[in-house]
């Protein structure tokens, strides 16, 4: 992929008032890396999945070294989507911190996201969803909780729909600088979903 030729055009982009802030979405630091050694505007963002089992600490780290903000899809583990499941919405640590707080399990997941320091977008069709998504404030998680999260094993979501042997990412290790974790869902799941969805 040519991504130096396709940063140039959204810099330029950029220098014609066209876009505020250019960024980019699903980087890991050996990708991030690589762009910032010719980007003449370094990206305001990546966007990539955080939630209490993808913690994204390395990651987060080399951004703010970087000055980029780390935003997080899927905050909620990406619950129904063809590329995840519920596991981060049944979680019964994550049911326990949030019967401790008087809270939800998707307060709790949104809230942890707000606190590492990252922007959250979580998605809801729903109106009383989108309000208690957006009731984080006010209240604070506990340093057990955190430690409680930060036991969690650590898992993403299924991106077997972005690589190929023919595409510039042949494997999903690969796509995440050869970091491998469990997918929280299964191949066969994905795909049936995504077949679903188109
Ligand atoms: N850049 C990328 O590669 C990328 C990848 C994935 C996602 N994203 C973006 O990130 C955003 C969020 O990600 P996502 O949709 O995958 O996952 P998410 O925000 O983790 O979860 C969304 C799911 O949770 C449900 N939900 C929302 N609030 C809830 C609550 N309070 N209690 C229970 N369930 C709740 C939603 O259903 P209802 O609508 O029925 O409430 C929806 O099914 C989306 O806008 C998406 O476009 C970007």
């Amino acid at each position: 992929m040519d991504m130096k030729g396709v940063w140039e055009e959204m810099e330029e982009c950029h220098r014609r008032g066209l876009a505020r802030a250019v960024g980019v979405s699903n980087f890991a630091c050996k990708k991030l890396e690589h762009l910032l050694s010719f980007a003449r505007i370094p990206p305001a963002a990546n966007q990539v999945e955080v939630h209490p089992y993808c913690r994204q600490n390395k990651l987060r780290e080399f951004c703010r070294e970087k000055g980029i903000q780390l935003c997080a899809y899927s905050p909620l583990g990406g619950n129904g989507t063809p590329w995840a499941n519920n596991s981060v919405m049944d979680s019964p640590v994550l049911k326990q911190i949030a019967q401790d707080r008087g809270k939800t399990v998707a307060q709790v997941c949104i809230r942890w996201v707000y606190e590492q320091g990252d922007c959250v977008i979580a998605k809801s069709f729903n109106e009383s969803r989108m309000r208690e998504n957006l009731d984080i404030f006010g209240w604070e998680l506990t340093d057990d909780d955190h430690r409680k999260i930060s036991d969690l094993p650590e898992s993403r979501g299924n991106y077997n729909f972005l690589v190929h042997e023919s595409g510039p990412y042949k494997t999903v290790e690969e796509l995440w600088d050869g970091r491998s974790l469990p997918a929280t869902a299964s191949k066969r799941r994905s795909f049936r979903l995504i077949d679903e969805h188109l």
